[in-house]
């Protein structure tokens, strides 16, 4: 077993790990930044990332805490069939501060700049090919879903892991609310989004396809794993880990769980999604877990697994088909 400390910064460079449309705007943009005297502190990675905050470490430990000590969820069931992983569950302080969250930027404390996401009063609005639409308030929705406790697998394309306890409910479960209609063969998720709020440096120039949109197919979605979270660690979920509600599909690359959902609207054909629309080649609207498909700019035949804490370290691991999910969605793609 290979135990690494996790440097300082990104192991993999920015130009291997970012989408290269992406990539040669961003140096353009970091270059007027430099030339405006704002330095390399605001060099943002892509896809899924960590590091240190840009503020001092009392300043900072105290904004972490304070993000994540939110109200306790106090009716929830554990679901047995998704309670055992044969690894730790990753350290609370730790997932709190590995995230991504373009709409805030792309910086490495991303995690802080997220708390500017208002929370309050959310909607989720269900439209399309359904036979019952309707807007849910999301307190309506977190009393209506029996909500339960999973712990599931966390894979990111860029070949880093964890295993984080969410709470939540299936979503087949708001399907069996909403009714699609047979025409409903795809479903879109569309995040939160308003230029005014969510302007990170350097993930607003150009013609980015926001807002951020994710999409499954509805037997995808009508499977057991397909989850909504509200939740995480027994209480509400963080705002950086996409409150208050976000999709989480742990066979599919992390990208594919869509953070801060407005919006689900059923539709007949493949929906465009954010990371497709930037890049088909590097992030397919598919996005299953798999050793055996390299990333176009590096293997994904293993991972690093970020084990429990306090602090960040990694392990080496292999990748699992799915994600270590194949029993549960092999099917679907046979
Ligand atoms: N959803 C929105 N709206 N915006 C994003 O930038 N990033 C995705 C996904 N969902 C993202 C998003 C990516 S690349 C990853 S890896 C996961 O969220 C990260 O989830 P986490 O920060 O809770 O670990």
């Amino acid at each position: 077993m290979t135990l690494i400390r996790v440097p300082e910064s990104w192991e993999i460079s920015e130009n291997q790990i970012t989408p290269p449309r992406l990539y040669y705007n961003r140096r353009s943009f970091i270059k007027t930044l430099v030339g405006a005297g704002i330095g390399a502190s605001l060099l943002p990675l892509a896809g899924c990332q960590s590091g240190t905050s840009g503020i001092g470490k009392s300043a900072s430990e105290t904004a972490l805490e304070k993000s994540i000590n939110l109200p306790k969820i106090e009716s929830f069931t554990k679901n047995p069939d998704f309670l055992k992983v044969d690894r730790p569950i990753a350290d609370e302080k730790v997932a709190a501060q590995y995230n991504n969250f373009y709409e805030f930027g792309g910086t490495k404390k991303i995690w802080l700049d997220a708390q500017k996401l208002p929370t309050e009063n959310w909607k989720v609005e269900v439209a399309g090919l359904v036979k019952n639409p309707r807007t849910y308030d999301i307190d309506t929705l977190k009393q209506k879903f029996p909500l339960e406790e999973r712990i599931y697998r966390f894979r990111c394309v860029e070949a880093w892991s964890m295993v984080l306890p969410w709470l939540g409910f299936p979503m087949k479960a708001l399907l069996e609310d909403v009714e699609p209609t047979p025409k409903a063969k795809f479903v879109r998720f569309t995040s939160f989004y308003d230029p005014e709020i969510t302007k990170g440096p350097g993930f607003h120039i150009g013609s980015l396809p926001w807002p951020y949109t994710e999409g499954l197919r509805i037997e995808e979605m009508a499977n057991d794993l397909a989850f909504f979270a509200v939740g995480i660690y027994g209480h509400d979920l963080p705002k950086q880990h996409g409150a208050p509600l976000r999709m989480v599909t742990p066979w599919k690359y992390g990208f594919k769980g869509a953070k801060s959902i407005v919006k689900i609207e059923f539709v007949e054909n493949q929906p465009a999604t954010y990371w497709n629309t930037i890049d088909s080649n590097e992030y397919a609207f598919e996005a299953n877990v798999n050793p055996d498909v390299p990333h176009p700019r590096w293997s994904q035949a293993t991972e690093k697994f970020i084990s429990s804490g306090p602090g960040i370290s990694w392990e080496i691991k292999e990748t699992l088909p799915y994600n270590g999910y194949g029993e549960y969605v092999g099917d679907l793609y046979t």
